[in-house]
């Protein structure tokens, strides 16, 4: 009877939170549902790190809707690092830089939904966000509520100076204060993908950083000075992970940081960096400054047949098919048994390429998907050039520039 009536009492203590005395429900698990397909954007830390202020912001969004990529799915701007002050206020909050936005963030968020986009902010899991501005550590339901009456709708959350805590541990908490906080704000993991985020993130967030950060070149490794620590080419990290791609998907995809295009690299180069990330259905979320972006990289971003790879509702990352020579073959299948094929030439000399199809099954081990060309038939589409050429009865033969890529959808 006393042991009933102890579970009784235990039961109904459970409803009230954590402790007695406590009625307001903390919620846990991300807010679903608010990144079905990989999110596509603006961050300010590629071109400008902390060179960031309130004009900037205004003249991106201006473009962003200008230029049409807002029309081609571009939604979201994101400041990134150095949009506090060094110090948090009185209470505790965190200071917009009245320096950089003498009217406040709240104007500028406004002024970015006024234009029909959306707004996020970053922070740091650590003491201090990686440029040395106040971290969240300690802060993360304060934060989050700061966040709410902002109106934010994306957080990235980086992983600097963050000694003696664990990623799992520290995401879930930001996490379920985003959620307590109540307002939807998709959540960005930024942790370089030291700590596996694929192994624990779907519950957590909507997006996870998979590498190191990016720099814009090819295939190389950029190793900075001060500090042990090296930026990655792209196809670096194209290549920097095995074995992840099953993790991704709808509302958790795997994130291969923010693009390079119109950075400096070749328009070929911008063009197949653009390719591979639509290829991974990674977010794009471009770091070029608007401003300056010349016509040649705005098509690039604005390619819709790209777009719609990276967008497709199947939600699959694509794989790499084979690699002869430094020629590569990278697949995705799509939805309605669509495939986007991608040849790729890694190598600095131009090469031919003269495919078979007859003589390939492609297989995806992760998701069973399947396109047997002595089965089916399908039509081709290149989607650079923006034209129907055949099917897959003839072999595909083609030159292709060192760097450059060629992208077919394959529609049966
Ligand atoms: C880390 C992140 C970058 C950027 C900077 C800001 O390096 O990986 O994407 O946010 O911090 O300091």
């Amino acid at each position: 009877m006393k042991k009933a009536v102890l579970l009784l009492f235990a039961l109904s203590m459970s409803n009230f939170g954590y402790s007695q005395g406590n009625t307001h429900t903390q919620k846990a698990g991300k807010f679903e549902g608010l990144a079905m397909t990989p999110p596509m954007g603006w961050n300010s830390w590629n071109t400008f790190e902390t060179n960031i202020d309130e004009k900037l912001v205004k003249e991106t969004a201006d473009i962003m809707v200008s230029s049409g990529m807002a029309a081609a799915g571009y939604n979201y701007i994101v400041l990134d690092d150095g949009w506090m002050t060094r110090e948090r206020d009185a209470n505790g909050d965190l200071v917009p830089d009245p320096v950089k936005f003498p009217n406040g963030m709240k104007a500028v968020i406004d002024y970015v939904h006024s234009k029909g986009l959306k707004f996020g902010l970053y922070n740091c899991a650590g003491t201090q966000t990686c440029a040395g501005y106040p971290g969240t550590r300690g802060y993360e339901y304060q934060d989050a509520r700061f966040y709410v009456k902002l109106g934010i709708d994306f957080l990235k959350y980086d992983w600097c100076n963050t000694q003696g805590i664990t990623a799992k541990e520290a995401y879930t908490t930001m996490s379920n204060a985003l959620k307590t906080a109540g307002k939807p704000i998709v959540f960005s993991l930024c942790e370089w993908g030291n700590n596996q985020p694929w192994e624990w993130g779907k519950p957590v967030g909507n997006l996870w950083r998979i590498s190191g950060d990016i720099y814009p070149c090819f295939d190389c490794e950029f190793k900075h000075e001060e500090g042990n620590w090296s930026s990655w080419g792209f196809m670096k990290i194209i290549e920097m992970r095995k074995d992840i791609r099953k993790y991704s998907g709808p509302d958790h995809w795997n994130d291969f940081d923010m693009m390079e295009v119109g950075d400096g690299m070749t328009n070929i180069e911008d063009k197949a960096h653009f390719t591979m990330w639509s290829m991974m259905a990674s977010p794009l979320i471009a770091g070029n400054d608007f401003r300056k972006m010349s016509k040649e990289t705005l098509a690039i971003l604005t390619n819709k047949e790209l777009i719609a790879v990276d967008q497709d509702k199947l939600g699959v990352q694509g794989f790499k098919y084979s690699a002869e020579e430094g020629l590569e073959v990278w697949v995705k299948p799509l939805s309605d048994g669509n495939w986007a094929i991608t040849f790729l030439n890694r190598s600095d000399v131009a090469k031919k390429i003269n495919f078979d199809w007859k003589k390939h099954t492609i297989k995806d081990a992760d998701f069973g998907y399947e396109a047997n060309f002595n089965k089916t038939i399908f039509k081709l589409k290149d989607l650079w050039q923006n034209k129907e050429i055949g099917n897959t009865k003839k072999n595909f033969v083609s030159d292709i520039a060192p760097h450059d890529v060629i992208t077919l959808r394959l529609i049966p």
